[in-house]
């Protein structure tokens, strides 16, 4: 008799961005007169930027010919691609990454999903509060955590970094000392980032305590302060203690084209075992290769074109950020995040629960964000808003809030 992973029956609700698109949708339904904008899911809306679209259209007409086509990429990527991810992304910032330590995939959602795979199931995970829901979920799945705890509002075993406006959005070191610690900055929801000094001390802890950080980097590009690592390896001894999740999503407009990679150095080693072996086994087996067109479309991101236009369009979306945040703030809001990253995190007018948050901007002001509990219990009386929108909607958007 078949049996199911039970370990899935201990997840709690619906995932987050299903949830609000339920109440969008009802709400439309029953308002179909109402123009709703959307500053709530992390998604792009610039089109795919010239340089890209070229490089697709090119490998687009590669596939129609029998001497160009290309079948099954390799289960790691196309060497084309890792060898300017190495170039661009790691030695031009003085990172020593080899092109064997990087694993092309579909996206950070997978890789940070999937990575877990790798780990014993009686490693314990440290996660900061609020948080990307995937890291935990995905390891309640995978059954490295105990039953969902209704008091703590989190899951027994799992160590939970509560990041506050006290902490200045960044966890502290826990006292209980975690195997697995999950890092993002700039950090998806709080739009919070780390200073090197700051994650110095993450890589010195963990190199200390043998635990392993996976630092999901998805929204470096938008670093645009000045000792804010874009990478973990820019620390000191990262490539002993660190995974490093990326994507092409957020810089390029890659949501939809669907393109990441992973970082797995050969230093990482339990034991004599090999993560980047372990990886690139469970890559080979479970995985076929990101398709060989959107390869070359992440491939023309780092040329001289590729990189002009994709700052452009990273841009304009911190534009956007700042139309938010300096229009919420002038209307009496408290603002965070919105200068290194696409998001602003605000505090709710009148301590206000998030979700009531929410309800008051979906009914009366046909805008759609994100709850910030939604992210874990330190996110309530918070609310994210997203700088993807285009600057008109956004523009709109910050009227409507402010009333001004
Ligand atoms: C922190 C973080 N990591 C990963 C992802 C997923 O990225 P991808 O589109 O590459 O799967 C997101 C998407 O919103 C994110 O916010």
């Amino acid at each position: 008799m078949f049996t199911p992973n039970k370990n899935y029956l201990r997840l709690q609700g619906s995932y987050l961005f299903s949830t609000i698109g339920k109440k969008v949708r009802e709400y439309k339904e029953a308002n179909p007169d109402k123009r709703v904008i959307s500053l709530g899911i992390g998604d792009v809306t610039l089109p795919l930027c010239p340089a890209v679209i070229k490089a697709i259209n090119k490998a687009t007409e590669e596939m129609a010919h029998a001497g160009s086509f290309r079948g099954y990429a390799p289960d790691l990527g196309y060497e084309f691609l890792r060898s300017a991810i190495v170039a661009n992304d790691y030695k031009a910032r003085g990172c020593d990454i080899e092109i064997d330590e990087v694993f092309v995939s579909d996206g950070a959602k997978s890789d940070s999903g999937n990575i877990s795979d790798i780990f014993g199931d009686n490693n314990k995970i440290a996660v900061c509060d609020p948080v990307y829901p995937v890291y935990v979920d995905s390891n309640v799945m995978g059954g490295r955590t105990g039953e969902y705890n209704p008091e703590k509002e989190g899951f027994d075993g799992v160590v939970y970094m509560p990041c506050t406006a006290e902490t200045g959005f960044l966890p502290v070191i826990p006292e209980e000392v975690p195997d697995i610690i999950y890092l993002c900055f700039p950090n998806n929801p709080t739009g919070g980032t780390i200073t090197k000094d700051e994650l110095q001390k993450w890589v010195d802890f963990a190199i200390e305590k043998k635990a392993l950080i996976i630092y999901d980097a998805a929204y470096e590009a938008y670093i645009t302060e000045e000792n804010i690592p874009h990478s973990i390896y820019e620390c000191e001894g990262a490539k002993k203690c660190a995974i490093e999740l990326r994507s092409f999503s957020k810089n390029a407009g890659f949501t939809g084209t669907r393109l990441g990679f992973t970082v797995v150095p050969k230093t990482l080693t339990y034991d004599g075992v090999s993560l980047n072996q372990l990886w690139a086994r469970r890559h080979g087996t479970k995985f076929n290769g990101a398709p060989y067109i959107i390869q070359r479309a992440g491939e023309a991101v780092y040329s001289e074109e590729g990189k002009k236009e994709t700052k452009e369009q990273v841009k304009y979306y911190l534009d956007n950020a700042k139309i938010i945040s300096d229009g919420l703030a002038k209307a009496g809001y408290t603002v965070f995040g919105g200068k290194n990253a696409p998001y602003i995190w605000l505090k709710t007018p009148d301590n206000m629960k998030s979700w009531e948050f929410f309800d008051y901007l979906l009914e009366e002001k046909n805008i759609v964000g994100t709850p910030g509990v939604g992210f874990g219990p330190h996110g309530e009386g918070y609310f994210r808003l997203t700088a993807f929108g285009s600057k008109e909607n956004t523009e709109t958007a910050v009227k409507r809030i402010t009333g001004q």
